[in-house]
């Protein structure tokens, strides 16, 4: 198929679009957003996540029914069995806990992957109508704006994100004891919410880097090809060989990334020797 990104980013776009109106038409309206818990009381899952899913799906299915779904909510079970090539990672609503507190800063987050590589994502914000896209190898774009990531070469001068999975582990403590530490060394270190919408602020030269433990691949899916293609670099934290399926990620400008990793490395190391 000639143009085959481009195909599947427009899909991307036309299901995000759609599923950030639906998101808009609950936003504020706590009432009719009924919530739901999930893995513990502070997963939740609002009418907005299932019904912007839905969406998405439907979007998906009718251009490209003989791809793979993987999404948040489950809604897209029923073809994980097929042997497509390509995968739709979806989350529908990235950021949830905000949402639910009328915190503006969530997403809708679609990667499409080929061969378990992302080649097409899309991030879209839709209270402040920013939409994130990348393709493989054609760059990254902010409301068809190319964008890069930062300049920034050194990690005191840096402006850091990461994020805490809901469930609680050894990494998740070794990364609130890196953010405390971090805090105080660097220009700050922000928990902002929503891992999808986090990758763009790297991709966009916001925030320097990013890492989190404990993801899933909707959530970085689309966000790692968007840092990538703004020449940003993905890795494992760790040092591992990366796998976007094994939810450890370190996004970063290359100026920083070798510092930022070694301060990863030598508290996880610390951390094992108490
Ligand atoms: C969560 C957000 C959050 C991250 C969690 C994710 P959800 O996704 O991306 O920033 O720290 O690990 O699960 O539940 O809002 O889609
Ligand atoms: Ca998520
Ligand atoms: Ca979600």
């Amino acid at each position: 198929m000639t143009n085959e990104p481009n195909k599947l980013l427009d899909v991307a776009t036309k299901a995000a679009i759609r599923a950030g109106r639906v998101i808009k038409q609950y936003w504020g309206d706590l009432e009719s957003s009924e919530v739901e818990q999930k893995s513990s009381w502070r997963d939740l899952v609002t009418i907005a996540d299932k019904k912007a899913e839905e969406l998405v799906i439907k979007t998906i299915k009718h251009r490209f029914p003989e791809h793979i779904i993987i999404s948040e909510e489950g809604g897209g079970k029923s073809t994980e069995d097929n042997d497509s090539e390509y995968k739709w990672a979806i989350d529908p609503l990235d950021g949830t806990t905000n949402f639910r507190h009328s915190y503006p800063f969530f997403c809708t987050s679609i990667g499409v992957l080929k061969n378990n590589q992302p080649v097409a994502g899309v991030v879209y914000d839709p209270i402040h109508d920013e939409l994130f896209t990348a393709t493989q190898g054609q760059g990254a774009f902010l409301n068809g704006r190319r964008i890069h990531v930062s300049t920034v070469n050194a990690l005191k001068e840096s402006l850091l994100v990461t994020g805490f999975a809901y469930s609680v582990n050894d990494l998740q403590q070794q990364s609130m004891e890196l953010f405390k530490k971090l805090s105080f060394h660097t220009h700050g270190v922000r928990r902002d919410g929503a891992a999808a919408l986090d990758l763009c602020f790297v991709a966009a030269g916001r925030l320097e880097a990013f890492w989190e433990y404990g993801l899933n691949i909707w959530d970085v899916a689309a966000g790692a090809l968007i840092v990538q293609e703004a020449g940003g670099k993905i890795a494992n934290p760790l040092g591992k060989p990366l796998d976007l399926f094994n939810g450890q990620i370190l996004a970063s400008n290359e100026l920083i990334f070798s510092e930022l990793q070694s301060e990863i490395q030598n508290s996880v190391a610390s951390l094992t020797k108490n």
